[in-house]
């Protein structure tokens, strides 16, 4: 089946000349793939429809946030009743309590939260706190690891600047990246060196625990535990950017699965359930740092907005109900495995990993630890595969260095409708060498 996208393309020549490369996200973008991006009109459930009527097997969730499904009808509902009251005042809500708890059950290890509007701002916003309560400048970062578009983060960052082969960016005066220290994942001798280079100067580590923006890379053992040590050792807060992972590979994030326990926590994407909403929390003795309590700045005029928030604790709730997680790794796990014996049946070398609800594969031999590892995939493979999915009506992430999310609506028989897709579409793979 070969899909016609014809308003795509016109759309996207229209929107090429009002913005930046027609898109107002550069991970939305086509140019690693080939062709141009599909315009979507509508979502329910587990499936998009584009601009052109066709439709297809969503793995994107908008990114993540999407994990009980497009437009569910009870966050749908609860979006008019709060939308119905107001759409921002500016003042403190109960609702914002609400998401506070629901967050906080999940994730002990915050022990006081503010609500933001972005995974950007929550990320920039803890390192702001983590460098007053140090008293430190420098923090360090793990290549290919995106924790949005803050000056600081954009050194060697993945998602959107991995996939254009940046390693940096214009705009980010020296002065500003200098601070920034960056270690390979995984590396835990690389971390110790950079420790020891920079006695009593690392206010911070932030990570992701899984990587998801450099593909789906996950920590070996020992690794998280080590950055544990190492960051009490020398007094450094440890950061677990949990924007991709928190509420996505488990209720209470990576953190509950690995069993350690993170100074401070930078959430995003599922909490605001597709509505923008982010935060950044955790020990009470570095949180009392924020304003008003304490005197690092950080505001927002839309922070905690209530019909964001009503979103974010429905779709929480809906997360909250026995057998969610475990249906999202069992639709991973068949996922992962269809793909991967199709790879196998044609003799396309593949690897595959999936937590919870998210997943990745990479056309490699050996498995991909770091982001190094990762640009030494088939990427020429990737986009071949990439392209003829979509031609069949499966809609994967645009770039070899993004995870795959699934939602709660996806059902058996779409992974399986999906994995027949992906045994014809890996044959032409495999004929393409
Ligand atoms: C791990 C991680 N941190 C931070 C961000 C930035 O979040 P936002 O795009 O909401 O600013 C992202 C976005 O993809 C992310 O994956």
């Amino acid at each position: 089946m070969l899909l016609r996208r014809r308003r795509s393309s016109s759309l996207y020549e229209e929107a090429v000349r009002l913005m930046p490369g027609g898109v107002n996200s550069p991970v939305r973008a086509f140019g690693s793939v080939g062709g141009t991006p599909v315009f979507m009109k509508r979502g329910q459930g587990a499936y998009l429809w584009d601009e052109d009527g066709n439709r297809y097997i969503d793995y994107i969730t908008s990114w993540g946030p999407a994990i009980v499904g497009h437009a569910h009808p009870e966050v749908l509902a609860a979006i008019q009743e709060a939308a119905a009251d107001g759409l921002s005042f500016g003042t403190p809500t109960a609702r914002e309590s609400v998401l506070a708890h629901a967050i906080m059950d999940a994730m002990p290890a915050i022990e006081m939260i503010r609500l933001v509007s972005s995974g950007t701002e929550a990320c920039m916003s803890a390192l702001r706190v983590a460098r007053a309560f140090t008293g430190r400048t420098k923090i360090l970062k793990f290549e290919g690891c995106y924790h949005g578009h803050a000056d600081m983060l954009l050194v060697k960052p993945g998602s959107g600047a991995a996939t254009l082969g940046l390693s940096g960016s214009p705009g980010v005066p020296e002065s500003t990246a200098q601070h920034t220290l960056t270690a390979q994942f995984n590396n835990l001798a690389q971390v110790g060196e950079t420790f020891a280079n920079n006695q009593g100067q690392i206010a911070a580590i932030i990570v992701e625990p899984i990587v998801g923006n450099a593909g789906f890379i996950r920590p070996v053992p020992g690794f998280m535990e080590g950055l544990r040590e190492l960051c009490d050792a020398h007094g450094t807060v440890l950061i677990f950017d949990e924007v991709m992972t928190g509420f996505r590979v488990a209720r209470g994030g990576y953190q509950s699965l690995c069993g350690i326990k993170p100074d401070m926590t930078v959430l995003g994407k599922v909490i605001g359930g597709g509505m923008p909403v982010g935060a950044y929390g955790g020990r009470r003795d570095i949180m009392s740092m924020v304003a008003p309590a304490g005197p690092v700045y950080q505001a927002g005029t839309l922070s905690g907005n209530p019909v964001a928030v009503a979103c974010g604790i429905k779709t929480l709730e809906i997360l909250s109900r026995p057998g969610a997680y475990e249906a999202l790794a069992a639709r991973c796990a068949r996922l992962t495995m269809g793909f991967k014996s199709a790879a196998e049946e044609w003799g396309v070398p593949m690897t595959v990993d999936h937590e919870g609800g998210m997943f990745g594969f990479f056309f490699a031999k050996d498995p991909v630890r770091n982001y190094d590892d990762a640009k030494r995939a088939d990427l020429g493979a990737f986009k071949k595969f990439f392209q003829l999915m979509l031609d069949d009506g499966i809609y994967l992430a645009p770039s070899a260095f993004e995870a795959g999310f699934l939602s709660m609506a996806h059902t058996e028989a779409d992974i399986d409708a999906t994995v027949a897709v992906a045994k014809k579409v890996l044959k032409q793979v495999a004929a393409h060498g």
